[in-house]
């Protein structure tokens, strides 16, 4: 029998991953399987949010698990498992925990669902997604980053703030690596369709850039324990509904480049289209040499952790 409901796998039940159901189950996207090392973790979870489905008005299959079996020919993975950063950790200090995890979880992938679309999230994000799709074998087009929609939408709040607007009014772009290096680009940022170089002062400007390129960790040094989860979660299922409505979002996104913008072999934030074949096109954008140079420099940094750290 053909089956007509889509089906979605999310590894790693914990903040991220729980969220990232929760929105995808409120979307009514799909059944949907948390997955995690942890079987009564992911089955407590999951139970909880059917329990949910009269109060919100969603009727969507929510299961739990640790076996691969049970994400068998899954539409979408989403990739959440791995440690979180501490106060004073970087996204790199991550590196050696997660890249064994995120082998764990993508041999998994690769048996039990071969033709799926995998969205990344664990970090070091952009390290992470190449290890997976060098883990998998999969196409590159069919394993991306979530990276971009999360750091354009805190770009977005701190630009509707200083103007004064609607948050619905703020287009922003964050391009790069998600990191310290990440590339906030003011110049294809606008309110309302105005850049917003006509709204603010440089000194605005650049101050919303530095926050948002250090927004993850103003958030860990607030949570004391753990990062954020609701706009990284909702952000994984945003990119999980382009890729299962086909929708085409033109959105960032970590890809990985052939020689885009002057860089090769290397997973970073470029503007792509998300569709149902995954990353289906990558806009390469006239950039200035100055955000060409950062956005270089971001892609470099990451390429050289590729082979220092990660041994590729
Ligand atoms: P968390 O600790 O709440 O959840 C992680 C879950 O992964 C835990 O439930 C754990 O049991 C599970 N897990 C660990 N090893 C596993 C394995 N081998 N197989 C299956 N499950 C396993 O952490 P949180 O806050 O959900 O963050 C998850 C990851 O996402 C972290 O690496 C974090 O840094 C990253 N992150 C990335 C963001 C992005 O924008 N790309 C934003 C926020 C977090
Ligand atoms: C964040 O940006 C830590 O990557 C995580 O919130």
């Amino acid at each position: 029998m053909t089956r007509t409901r889509k089906k979605i796998a999310v590894i790693g039940a914990g903040n991220v991953g729980a969220t990232c159901a929760f929105v995808l189950a409120q979307k009514k996207l799909g059944d949907i399987v948390l997955l995690d090392i942890y079987e009564g973790f992911a089955k407590g979870k999951a139970l909880d949010m059917s329990q949910n489905g009269q109060v919100l008005n969603y009727d969507g299959n929510l299961t739990g698990t640790s076996n691969y079996e049970d994400i068998a020919d899954s539409d979408v993975v989403v990739v959440t498992s791995g440690f979180p950063r501490q106060p004073g950790m970087t996204r790199e200090d991550l590196i050696a925990k997660n890249a064994s995890i995120v082998k764990q979880v993508g041999e998994g992938i690769k048996r039990h669902a071969p033709d799926s679309i995998i969205i990344m999230v664990t970090n070091p994000l952009d390290l992470m997604t190449y290890h997976m799709q060098k883990i998998t074998g999969f196409p590159a087009h069919r394993v991306c980053g979530q990276a971009g929609v999360l750091d354009s939408a805190r770009m977005t709040h701190f630009v509707a703030k200083a103007v004064g607007c609607s948050e619905e009014d703020v287009q922003a772009m964050v391009l790069g690596g998600h990191g310290d290096t990440m590339v906030p680009l003011p110049r294809f940022t606008t309110a309302g369709g105005i850049a917003i170089t006509n709204l603010l002062t440089d000194d605005e400007i650049d101050a919303i850039c530095q926050r948002t390129a250090s927004g993850g960790g103003e958030i860990v040094k607030l949570l004391e324990r753990g990062s954020a989860f609701y706009a990284p979660g909702s952000a994984a299922a945003i990119m999980a509904e382009a890729v299962l409505h086909d929708r085409k979002r033109l959105i960032p996104a970590s890809a990985y480049l052939t020689g885009q913008y002057g860089l090769q072999d290397v997973y970073i934030g470029v503007p792509v289209i998300l569709g149902a074949n995954g990353i289906e096109r990558i806009i390469e954008l006239e950039l200035s040499d100055g955000e060409l140079s950062s956005l270089q420099t971001s892609g470099n940094f990451y390429k050289s952790q590729l082979t220092d750290i990660l041994g590729y």
